[in-house]
């Protein structure tokens, strides 16, 4: 596998990124300073480094992406997928969970299978935190509704939600489920609309805001070990 592929799939930098500390002369393999990218290496026996940092290699990656608009949650589709976001050939990569095209935020992107099942099971009741703009103001009559539970659309009824308005027209909301479009859903049983939403938060993992929309960083160790627990 070529060096640079085997450094990017592990998250620890962009291809890009890796071919300029090759060129830095900050690479090593097997002790011995490499300038080529394209080297080949196997990462379960070669020793590769970074500024004298031996890297670890992984089975599973994780990736915190600030998902943009304007872009689909899924491995394959005709539009562009959050999957094409990662500079990463893994396979096996996918959405931890789906976020509407229009929703920007916190999406988790890994090819750890047990985790997201883990993550998406309906009886862990993993907490999701959004941030959503309404068109009219959210009144106090519709947050008790959200507080305990409510009628949505199709005879669907959502679990207690916890509120917290910051704005005439801009809450703080945590689910402990997923409906699709659930929000939204929410909103519109409440005569409102809502005009834009960002998720901050799944379980522990918190939106690192230093992300512009599209950008992505690997997660760190406490972060990994945070989902598992
Ligand atoms: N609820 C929605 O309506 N949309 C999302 O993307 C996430 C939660």
């Amino acid at each position: 596998m070529r060096l640079d592929k085997v450094i990017a799939d592990m998250g620890i930098g962009t291809r890009n990124e890796i071919r300029k500390a090759c060129r830095a002369l900050r690479i090593a393999v097997n002790g011995e300073t490499v300038k080529d990218p394209s080297v080949h290496v196997d990462p379960e026996t070669d020793l590769i480094s970074i500024d004298g940092e031996p890297i670890q290699y992984q089975k599973y990656v994780y990736f915190m992406l600030n998902k943009p608009k304007g872009v689909i949650s899924s491995t394959s589709d005709r539009e562009p997928t959050v999957i094409e976001l990662i500079d990463c050939t893994v396979k096996g990569l996918y959405p931890v969970g789906r976020l509407d095209r229009d929703t920007e935020g916190l999406l988790l992107i890994t090819n750890d299978g047990p985790l997201g099942h883990q993550l998406l099971s309906p009886r862990h009741h993993v907490e999701k935190e959004y941030l959503v703009t309404a068109r009219d103001a959210i009144r106090e009559a519709d947050c008790a509704k959200i507080r305990t539970g409510m009628k949505i659309d199709k005879g669907e009824v959502t679990l207690p939600a916890e509120i917290a308005l910051i704005g005439d027209r801009e809450c703080r909301l945590i689910l402990r489920e997923g409906k699709y479009h659930e929000i939204k859903r929410m909103f519109a049983a409440l005569h409102n609309e809502v005009i834009a939403l960002k998720r901050i938060r799944m379980k522990d993992l918190v939106l690192d805001e230093t992300l512009k929309p599209g950008e992505y960083r690997a997660l760190t160790e406490e972060e990994i070990a945070s989902l598992y627990d």
